[in-house]
């Protein structure tokens, strides 16, 4: 906690300062500072899910079958229903962060695709069983519930007050009818930051302080951490004090060194430097989801045009998810692009659909000598994808195409993400990506 090596100058006063107040910095949010975190993939065995007699092939069935849910959930909030938010068990990021002063440690999902912050807290009317201690606010000296009046609580979509002293109430349900309800409050939120061996501790953060929550969660898991483009998403509460700036590089599941994905904010997410590429972030409706324009595949030199009218003709047509394993296209579009792969692997007779994962096309590994090389083309930007990006190996024998058909929400998913450096940023509205080996950072 004491090495603190920040090579930038401009905030030498600050860590001075924080060396002698301690380890915990309390940020005024108009400092702008970077930090870096880790990102626990749900399988790996720094996760508190993991469980080391599943294979690495049931695991991958696992994240493909999380993956189909989580479209459909998206769906349903693309249709309108506001309220609904996909599962945080579904999302396959996990992030370690603390609440309250002192700090309570809370595990919860890292999701793009959601944005509100929750976590269990006593007292529980019906809280499920966890692992960590549940957050008490009578622990704390910086709890602070919010009024029925404040603009905060008119913002919740589903909301309620306490007769008795005028609290504002929240409920949240997700896409299989899980829900939490209870208190909605503003707390410290510290996350520690794996860099510079310091906490940075941001106050007045508006969460949910759940007295009641049921349904698919697990003891692993004690909430959830929206960085969705909401207003109660961690990005948009952090706000200026990350110069509205966060990154990830996503290293690749299963593989034989154990490395954490790494989350980057503020100064620490800038993205520059050679083979950076970037492309717009297109403003539409829900807020909650990043939304990209795609313009199409190259399949080994052969550009498959994404000229699709339906569900999307309009601009920003995918989103960029995080969370979710596999891509997902519109059949239409979809069998083009399999067809362009099946076409250049001509000598190569595929196996499958494989029935227990759901991919479409897959491929005997003994057999494949060089897997086709792609391209996917975004508004300005150029993305050369990796044999790893487009396909997936699972057990020894299968190699399948990591994309698949769905009617209704596209989405380009975290495999196809693996080992770029990915940068959002929302104040010039743009993600940038740059290739990296996302192990050595
Ligand atoms: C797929 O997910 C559903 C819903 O989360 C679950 O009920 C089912 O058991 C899962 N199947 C597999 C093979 O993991
Ligand atoms: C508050 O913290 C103390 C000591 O850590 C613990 O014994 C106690 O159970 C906590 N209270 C609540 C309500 O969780
Ligand atoms: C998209 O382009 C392909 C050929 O590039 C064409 O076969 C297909 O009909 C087009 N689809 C639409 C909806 O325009
Ligand atoms: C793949 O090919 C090898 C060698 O030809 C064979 O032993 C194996 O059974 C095949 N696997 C599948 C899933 O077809």
């Amino acid at each position: 906690m004491n090495t603190i090596t920040l090579s930038d100058r401009r905030y030498l006063k600050i860590w001075v300062l924080l060396y002698f107040l301690g380890s915990i910095l309390i940020l005024p949010t108009t400092t702008s500072v970077g930090f870096t975190t880790d990102l626990i993939h749900r399988d790996s065995p720094s996760s508190p899910f993991y469980d080391p007699s599943i294979t690495v092939s049931r695991r991958l069935v696992a994240a493909f079958n999380r993956s189909f849910h989580r479209a459909q959930f998206f769906n349903s909030r693309l249709s309108g229903v506001t309220n609904i938010f996909p599962d945080p068990h579904l999302a396959d990021y996990l992030m370690k962060i603390s609440i309250g002063t002192p700090p309570q440690e809370v595990i919860g999902a890292a999701d793009t695709g959601s944005d509100i912050i929750w976590t269990q807290c006593k007292p529980c009317s019906y809280c499920y069983d966890q692992k960590l201690p549940i957050y008490s606010p009578d622990n704390s000296s910086t709890f602070n519930s919010i009024s029925c009046d404040s603009t905060s609580c008119m913002l919740v979509p589903m909301r309620s007050c306490t007769t008795s002293d005028n609290t504002c109430l929240y409920l949240v349900v997700y896409g299989d009818l899980s829900y939490s309800s209870g208190e909605l409050a503003t707390e410290t939120l510290t996350l520690q930051s794996t860099t510079e061996g310091v906490s940075l501790a941001y106050p007045r953060l508006v969460f949910g302080c759940g007295h009641r929550n049921a349904g698919k969660f697990t003891e692993d898991q004690n909430g959830i951490i929206g960085l969705g483009g909401g207003a109660f998403s961690l990005i948009t509460q952090m706000g200026s004090s990350i110069n509205r700036k966060f990154s990830y590089c996503l290293v690749q599941m299963f593989s034989h060194v154990e490395r954490s994905s790494k989350m980057y904010f503020g100064d620490d997410a800038i993205v520059t430097g050679d083979g950076v590429v970037s492309t717009p972030i297109l403003p539409r409706y829900p807020d909650t989801f990043y939304y990209l324009n795609f313009k199409g595949m190259t399949v080994g030199g052969k550009r498959v045009e994404f000229n699709t009218t339906k569900p999307t003709s309009v601009e920003g047509n995918i989103i960029i998810d995080s969370g979710t394993s596999l891509t997902f296209f519109p059949e239409e579009f979809y069998d083009r692009l399999e067809l362009a792969v099946r076409l250049l692997m001509k000598d190569i007779q595929p196996i499958g659909p494989d029935e227990e994962n759901n991919l479409r096309l897959c491929y005997n590994r003994t057999e494949v000598m060089d897997l086709p090389m792609m391209v996917a083309h975004f508004s300005g930007a150029d993305l050369e994808l990796d044999s790893m990006n487009s396909f997936v190996q699972i057990g020894n024998d299968l190699i399948c195409l990591a994309f698949v058909p769905v009617d209704g929400v596209v989405i380009f998913g975290n495999i196809a993400q693996i080992n770029f450096l990915v940068g959002y940023d929302l104040i010039k509205k743009a993600v940038s990506f740059k290739r990296t080996d996302c192990m050595k950072l």
